[in-house]
């Protein structure tokens, strides 16, 4: 089955080429960084203009790479959410056309469990039960699969995403858009044993996560220490890459902490660790120890997979497929859509005595 995979959530047009959810024909990708990097983040509204203008050529262009002509797409998976409303309906409105047009079905993807499904191109099967870890800029939740397609969140951030405190921190520093690539290059350089910032410990015990704190704890750092800013063009100093290293080294064994405890409770066979910031490489490393430590295979996609694209949209589009699932014309872009789908009195969960309330 032939599935284009479409991907607009945020501010990357994506569009890709995926043959029975495993070989990618194409993956065409538009990043937006360029435009928004003068205000430091994301501008919603240019981000959907920008979509808007993008999203034609780039579906030609997957085509084109694919060679495959659009009579032959079997269906279409588009994320459905969660995202940027006007991002998300470019995206959303453009499938339900093609898809109208050339009389094919079309699926609503969480771009979530996109994310889960951006190991499925270069990794063995996932075995089940499995952890997926996906952090981003956006979001990042634990989530438990008892099995393919179910997810359970038992690990969640109780206020900033784990990639979003990247970004804060590195403008503090003026260090550029987006903040986790030069905080991470810089880090190589540093010590992150240097400053020893708190691991947040949510009050009711559960394995949540907390950056804001962190931020909080660097912004003081900063000011305490008196640390400049990086000028424009300006040499980088080792208190610098030592902050960098201290805070990435934080935010890692912050991710992997509640991983390790959960891991000893539910005994997972594979732990999936994907979305933007399991690009990088300490995250990666700390992982992989982890999994060794825990007899746990640890997959992530490759790097490009591992950011924004389609890809893995129509990789988790053409499971939904597969499994007879197919929107309807009416289906409508749902900036807070949740992956969560099993409920509360899993016995599976209760029977290995999961200490919290599910
Ligand atoms: O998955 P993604 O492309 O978009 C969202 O769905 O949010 O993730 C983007 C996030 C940004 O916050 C960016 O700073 C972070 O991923 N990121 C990294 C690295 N590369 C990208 N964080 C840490 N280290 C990296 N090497
Ligand atoms: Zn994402």
């Amino acid at each position: 089955m032939l599935v284009l995979g479409i991907e607009s959530s945020c501010d990357e047009t994506a569009a890709a080429v995926v043959r029975d959810g495993r070989e990618i024909l194409s993956s065409v990708i538009s990043s937006q960084i360029e435009l928004h990097r003068p205000w430091g983040g994301v501008v919603p509204e240019l981000a959907s203009r920008e979509h808007l203008a993008k999203i034609d050529p780039i579906v030609t262009e997957a085509l084109e790479t694919a060679k495959v002509d659009l009579k032959e797409i079997d269906a279409i998976a588009v994320t459905q959410g969660p995202g940027l409303i006007g991002s998300l309906l470019v995206g959303v409105s453009y499938a339900k056309a093609l898809a109208f047009g050339l009389e094919i079905p079309f699926v609503g993807v969480n771009h979530i469990e996109g994310h889960v499904y951006s190991v499925n191109f270069e990794n063995p099967p996932v075995q089940y039960p499995a952890f997926a870890l996906i952090v981003s800029g956006g979001h990042t939740n634990l989530f438990y699969l008892p099995e393919e397609g179910k997810y359970k969140v038992i690990a969640r951030t109780r206020d900033d995403a784990a990639g979003e405190a990247f970004d804060k921190v590195s403008k503090m520093l003026n260090l550029g858009y987006p903040g986790g690539p030069v905080i991470e290059k810089l880090a190589r350089e540093g010590d992150a044993k240097k400053i020893r910032f708190p691991i947040a410990k949510i009050s009711d015990g559960r394995p949540d996560y907390s950056f804001s704190g962190l931020k909080t704890a660097v912004a003081r750092y900063i000011r305490e220490n008196n640390i400049e800013p990086v000028q424009d063009g300006g040499g980088i100093s080792q208190e610098i890459k030592d902050l960098c290293a201290s805070f990435q080294d934080t935010v890692v064994r912050s991710l992997l902490k509640s991983v390790e405890k959960l891991a000893d409770e539910l005994f997972p066979k594979t732990l999936i660790v994907a979305g933007g910031v399991a690009c990088n490489g300490y995250l990666r490393n700390a992982s992989e120890k982890l999994g060794e430590k825990l007899n746990l295979p640890v997959y992530f996609p490759s790097k490009h997979l591992s950011t924004d694209n389609a890809a893995m949209i129509a990789a988790a589009g053409y499971f939904h497929l597969k499994n007879g699932e197919c929107a309807e014309l009416t289906m409508n872009a749902d900036v807070t859509m949740r992956l969560q789908n099993i409920e509360v009195e899993d016995n599976e969960l209760k029977k290995k005595k999961v200490r919290y309330k599910l």
